[in-house]
């Protein structure tokens, strides 16, 4: 983000459809955030399952604090900030920015109340559309290094979507009421069980003969990317194959019941560890024959993709089946091959077989924001493709999503690849 090498999207009246587009997309994001909560009660707002996880709440306050911290206080002259100490819970990892809350703690801010949090997103939100009419008149490299600024704090935003909702149904599932987060038709759920209910259950392999491909974010290329996709570079690739299809429930239980969960030697050392030290005998939130989900209880559909697996878990399952996972670059040649790589995208993140490494060549952004990939390319696994808790628009076949191992909170599943 931000590279100097980086195509520029001038906010100067002859790009005037990027200034109201952008307008646009402040407006629908962050109302979308908020609608996230509009099903929840009160105290659900500083539900914190785990220390991995944030409240609802907390997810408001960050990514509103992301805008004030990097856009608002820097880059709007007569901005003030009316709660110093709020930077103090809201800030996330950004040693650069300064001291702050204990992440297992976030579930003890009973206060500000969301009213308060609520308002400041008001503030903000109209602090940044002042900003963002005031680019045109700020010198052409200013404006394009606050409009890129900008797109990193929508594009955080609508990460943060996603994690309320994988935090929230890692908070309810520890209830013994089995709540609902959100049974509505609008829900994640529902968005689910549609997806699945269309999807054709496409079988088989689909081959690729390899060799010296080219994978990552394209230098030049005006659509928005993180900055750990860049550079492009070259990558060798044996022939290989992939998996039309994401493995599925009755797959994964005929796992269970040749006793997947009960044989080291199908499991790295590591996983094997976690395994027993958690007890582990099924995917995170299988309940008997149901499973548990952000609309509750609800059965589930042998034929849908099995979810919320841990990269131990799918590599696990994919020695059982004779196979492996495919690494990140082979998962990329597929999805962008002419032939195209079906349910890439909107159902589950599909772990690979790689490390979460910097690209050859890559360099942070300059500043605090450098902090926003790059220092945790270690001892995580990458992602690819995105999930039906995704935001739809916020998906691109050169995103690299990134997890530790053992973590099965977010919606990940698997497919497989051999050769
Ligand atoms: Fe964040």
């Amino acid at each position: 983000m931000g590279s100097s090498a980086e195509p520029r999207l001038r906010p100067t009246p002859r790009s005037e459809g990027l200034h109201e587009r952008l307008h646009r997309r402040l407006q629908t994001i962050r109302q979308r955030t908020e609608a996230l909560i509009a099903t929840l009660e009160p105290e659900d707002l500083c539900l914190q399952g785990m220390p991995d996880a944030s409240p609802p709440k907390w997810h408001l306050g960050h990514t509103t604090w992301f805008f004030e911290a990097f856009l608002l206080e820097p880059h709007l002259p007569g901005w003030r900030v009316e709660e110093r100490r709020w930077g103090y819970l809201f800030n996330s990892y950004y040693d650069a920015v300064g001291e702050r809350h204990p992440r297992p703690h976030r579930g003890l801010l009973t206060r500000p109340p969301i009213a308060a949090v609520l308002a400041w997103r008001r503030r903000v939100d109209a602090g940044l559309a002042a900003l963002l009419d005031d680019l045109p008149h700020r010198p052409p490299a200013e404006g394009d290094a606050l409009t890129s600024l900008l797109e990193l704090g929508l594009q955080h935003e609508q990460q943060h979507q996603e994690l309320l909702l994988m935090d929230l149904l890692d908070g309810f599932s520890r209830n013994p009421l089995e709540p609902a987060a959100d049974p509505g038709p609008q829900g994640a759920e529902a968005e689910w069980t549609r997806l699945i209910g269309d999807e054709p259950a496409a079988r088989g392999w689909q081959s690729h003969p390899g060799g010296l491909v080219a994978i990552g974010h394209e230098q030049g290329d005006p659509d928005f990317h993180f900055d750990n996709e860049a550079p492009r570079h070259r990558v060798w690739l044996e022939p290989f194959e992939l998996a039309n299809a994401l493995v599925t429930n009755a797959q994964y239980a005929a796992f269970i019941a040749d006793g997947g969960y009960r044989r080291p030697e199908l499991w790295m050392s590591e996983g094997w560890a976690v395994v027993q030290a958690r007890r582990w005998q099924a995917p995170r939130y299988w309940r008997g024959e149901a499973e548990f989900t952000l609309a509750g209880l609800r059965p589930r559909p042998p034929g849908a993709p099995v979810r919320h697996l841990s990269w131990f878990e799918a590599d696990a399952y994919a020695r059982w089946a004779g196979a492996r996972l495919p690494s990140e670059a082979e998962w990329e040649q597929a999805a962008t091959s002419s032939e195209g790589l079906p349910m890439a995208f909107g159902l589950l993140w599909q772990w690979t077989a790689s490390p979460y490494r910097p690209y050859p060549g890559f360099a942070p952004a300059p500043g605090a924001v450098g902090e926003y990939n790059g220092k945790f390319m270690t001892s995580q696994f990458v992602l690819r493709g995105s999930s039906f808790l995704t935001p739809a628009d916020h998906c691109r076949s050169t995103y690299r999503n990134f997890f530790p191992p053992a973590s099965r909170w977010m919606a990940a599943g698997l497919r497989l690849a051999r050769g």
